[in-house]
C-alpha cells in the first residue's frame, strides 16, 4: 500500500481523477489511500487564510509562504516516515523509472506549487525529491500530482486488473509500444496486418519487436540511445 497526502490550494481540483476507474478500485482495495490537505487550513492567519506574499528582492508574482508548508508537512508526517515531493518545472524530469522505485515508498507527500513557486526554504528543509512532468510550464501542481499519482499507482502489485498489462508497454526497456488491432479484420477496407491472424506465436513476437523498434527510431531515437547503452 502507498498513501499520498497533497498539499494543494485547490483541494476540489482531484476529485474526478480520483474518484474514477482504476484510481478509485485502487483506493477502494487500499492498494493506495489518497488525502487531500488545503494548505489555507494551515495558515497561522486563519482569518484570511492566507498562504503567499511578495519575493524579497522583487520581481512579478507570488510565493508560497514557508510557515504554512511547515505546518502542513509536520502535522502531516506525524510519527510517520515521509518522503516530501515538490512538482516544479525546474526538478529532474519523471520517468517511469522514478515511479517504479516510489512504489516501493509507503508515505508520499506531494506539495503543489502555486504562483511564482515556494520560499526555497522549503526545499532546502522539507523536500527530498522534486519532480517535473515535462519542459512546459502549467498553472499549478495540481495536475502533475496526478500524474505522480497515476503513474506511481498503476505499479503497485495487484492495482491493475491483469498483471501482463505491465509487461510490453511502452517505455519497457526504453522501446515505444507498437501498433495494436482489435475486431474486425477488416473495417470499412482497412485491414489489419495479416501477421497478427496467422495464429503464429514467435512470428507475431517478432512483428511486435521489430514494429516497436521502427516507431520508437522515427518518434523517440534518444530513447534507442539509452537502450544500446544498457543492453
Ligand atoms: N508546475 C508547473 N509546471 C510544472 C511541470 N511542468 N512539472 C511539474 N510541476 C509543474
Amino acid at each position: 500500500m502507498v498513501r499520498f497526502d497533497i498539499i494543494t490550494l485547490f483541494p476540489n481540483a482531484f476529485d474526478g481523477i480520483f474518484s474514477e476507474s482504476i484510481l478509485k478500485r485502487a483506493q477502494d482495495a487500499k492498494k493506495v489511500v489518497i488525502h487531500i490537505h488545503d494548505l489555507r487550513d494551515y495558515s497561522a492567519d486563519q482569518k484570511k487564510r492566507r498562504v503567499d506574499d511578495r519575493p524579497f528582492g522583487g520581481g512579478p508574482g507570488m510565493l508560497l509562504s514557508p510557515q504554512p508548508l511547515f505546518d502542513a508537512i509536520k502535522k502531516i508526517k506525524g510519527r510517520r516516515k515521509a518522503i516530501v515531493i515538490y512538482v516544479t518545472p525546474s526538478g529532474p524530469s519523471f520517468s517511469q523509472l522514478h515511479a517504479k522505485r516510489l512504489t516501493k515508498l509507503k508515505n508520499l507527500i506531494i506539495i503543489c506549487g502555486h504562483y511564482e513557486g515556494i520560499d526555497e526554504r522549503v526545499r532546502e528543509q522539507l523536500v527530498d525529491e522534486e519532480f517535473s512532468i515535462g519542459d512546459y510550464v502549467l498553472t499549478g501542481g495540481e495536475i502533475p500530482a496526478m500524474v505522480l499519482v497515476d503513474a506511481v499507482s498503476r505499479l503497485i502489485p495487484g492495482v491493475l486488473g491483469k498483471d501482463e498489462s505491465l509487461v510490453n508497454e511502452s517505455f519497457e526497456a526504453n522501446l515505444l509500444e507498437g501498433p495494436q488491432y482489435t475486431r474486425p479484420a477488416d473495417f470499412r477496407g482497412l485491414k489489419v496486418p495479416d501477421v497478427l491472424l496467422s495464429g503464429h506465436h514467435k512470428q507475431i513476437e517478432q512483428w511486435r519487436q521489430a514494429q516497436a523498434v521502427q516507431r520508437t527510431e522515427k518518434i523517440r531515437p534518444d530513447l534507442l540511445q539509452k537502450r544500446r547503452k544498457t543492453s
